[in-house]
């Protein structure tokens, strides 16, 4: 068992997480989010797939040119051309690491990857045997473990660790383990690895029955000591380990786990905040440690309870995470440092002047239609002006007529490359009208999955926020935009999410393998 009570905290939310349906982020976004996870502390930042994609080889290799302090990670399949363009996309980091894998479940060998277990051990072995003469830190993931006999996860452990990995990660992709089964496993594994204290063993769970965060945790105290996770668990299918659910647990329990981990855990409101507005994914009220109503009391004993001595229903403090409350922090008065300086508060602070001036053009032109500006505004007008994708097609006028017995009608006018586009739609309500124009005049049958509206913040003269979920050309993407008419909110969303579309296609996003597996 490991007398080192250190935990490395690994953050996919850059490459798991960003395999959540529509979760799909640019360049810019991932830069962003690369520094904040910095800022949060931790250990290993996954920032992408290179193979997959040339957007995720120049993310990775951006990130890794330009994010200081953790180790940047790269993933590879256990083949040549996977591990050898990975190891060029994080060359540029003061701290590589190509992470490589393949999958050892009889299931998978036998129908995905029709392979021998020989063949299978052959190919780990000279896998890591090349990342490691790319790069000195390597780790190897043996694919759906959780269905993994215990033998066999043995013997593939022992071929990478020979061959020269430094950390060994035993997942459980399609979340089927339990708790009790996964923290044996690593007990059992761990045991029967030479040499097991020079090596890092890791944890990976996916949410498929509600249990990632607890199997890792169980993981954590029987051995592992790298957790990877992602920031409010987003991730394939039902998710991964939420980041902040398992630093909580360790933090909180510290009396229990014995355990810790270098996160500055006042960054982890924040960092939610920006994941979630970022990828469009939002966070359920009741979600634990960053939902809205995490620290929220409403039951009169609770709030009695609280105000007489707060850890009478609290075991940790909203401070603790970053959390201070809704603030109406600017207005019609504030300049353009005061709004620069909540920017850099909210995370914000790798804005060029440039994305700031756009921003406070925003800014002002709202403040003439709302009298208090909350941060969840400014996080509004920030991804409204600096973080959508490249404009091919832009708003240009908007023209609706409906009623409780007109048919409705819009008229849209788009522009293009200094040209304007002028089209007409009827359908079942304005917005509906509106698509249906946009798709005569861009001629792109983009389907609507997925339509939410929300106001953005309290009060009469809030923002309306449309979350759109719209797919075309086999490309599922999440656009959002605000405004104080939900009609044009509406209308610019599902613009943006077209332009977002045309912006992945245009930049090689296109994924030419699948996103995991061989
Ligand atoms: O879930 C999984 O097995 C993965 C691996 C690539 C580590 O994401
Ligand atoms: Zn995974």
């Amino acid at each position: 068992m490991s007398t080192n009570n250190n935990v490395l905290v690994f953050d996919t939310t850059l490459r798991d997480g960003e395999q959540s349906p529509g979760c799909t982020m640019n360049l810019k976004e991932k830069l962003e989010i690369g520094h904040q996870l910095a800022r949060l502390g931790v250990d290993i930042i996954e920032a992408g797939f290179p193979i997959s994609s040339i957007g995720d080889f120049e993310a990775v290799s951006t990130i890794a040119a330009e994010v200081k302090g953790p180790i940047i990670c790269g993933l590879a399949r256990a083949m040549e051309k996977d591990i050898v363009r990975c190891a060029e996309a994080v060359k540029n980091s003061a701290r590589p690491r190509v992470h490589t894998f393949i999958a050892t479940s009889q299931i998978h060998l036998e129908k995905k990857l029709r392979m021998s277990k020989e063949r299978v051990l052959e190919t780990v072995h000279d896998s890591v045997k090349l990342a490691r003469s790319l790069v000195d830190d390597v780790e190897f993931s043996c694919e759906d473990a959780g269905r993994t006999e215990w033998d066999y996860i043995v013997d593939v452990v022992n071929a990478a660790v020979e061959a020269g990995a430094t950390t060994i990660n035993i997942p459980d992709t399609v979340g089927y383990t339990t708790p009790w089964q996964y923290g044996e496993c690593f007990a059992y594994v761990i045991s029967r690895i030479k040499n097991a204290e020079k090596i890092v063993f890791s944890c990976h769970c996916h949410n498929d029955l509600g249990l990632a965060v607890i199997n890792s945790l169980s993981a954590l105290r029987n051995g592992a000591r790298q957790v990877e996770c992602t920031i409010n668990g987003i991730g394939e299918r039902a998710g991964n380990a939420s980041l902040e659910e398992i630093v909580m647990n360790l933090h909180t329990r510290k009396d229990f786990y014995g355990l810790e981990t270098g996160i500055n855990t006042r960054e982890i409101y924040r960092s939610s905040r920006l994941i979630s507005k970022i990828t469009g994914m939002k966070v359920q009220r009741n979600k634990a440690i960053v939902g809205a109503n995490a620290f929220a009391h409403e039951a009169g004993i609770h709030q009695d309870g609280v105000l007489k001595e707060r850890t009478t229903y609290e075991i940790m403090t909203p401070e603790d995470v970053g959390w201070t409350g809704e603030n109406m922090v600017l207005g019609k008065h504030s300049g353009r440092h005061a709004f620069k300086t909540r920017l850099t508060h909210l995370g914000y602070d790798q804005l060029s002047d440039d994305d700031v001036n756009k921003a406070f053009d925003r800014f002002k032109a709202l403040c003439d239609k709302k009298k208090d500006i909350f941060d969840e505004d400014l996080h509004a007008i920030v991804q409204d002006a600096v973080f959508q994708a490249p404009e091919t097609f832009v708003l240009d006028y908007l023209g609706i007529s409906s009623g409780t017995t007109a048919v409705p009608t819009a008229t849209v006018c788009l522009k293009k490359n200094g040209e304007i586009l002028t089209d007409a739609g009827v359908g079942d309500g304005p917005v509906d009208a509106a698509f249906k124009a946009i798709q005569r005049i861009t001629g792109m049958h983009a389907i609507l999955h997925d339509y939410s509206l929300d106001a953005v913040t309290g009060g009469m003269d809030a923002q309306g926020q449309v979350m759109v979920t719209v797919e075309c050309e086999g490309v599922r993407v999440k656009a959002r935009a605000t405004s104080t008419d939900v009609v044009v909110a509406s209308v610019k969303a599902y613009l943006n999410a077209i332009n977002k579309i045309l912006a992945l296609n245009e930049a090689g996003n296109k994924i030419n393998v699948p996103k995991s597996g061989m």
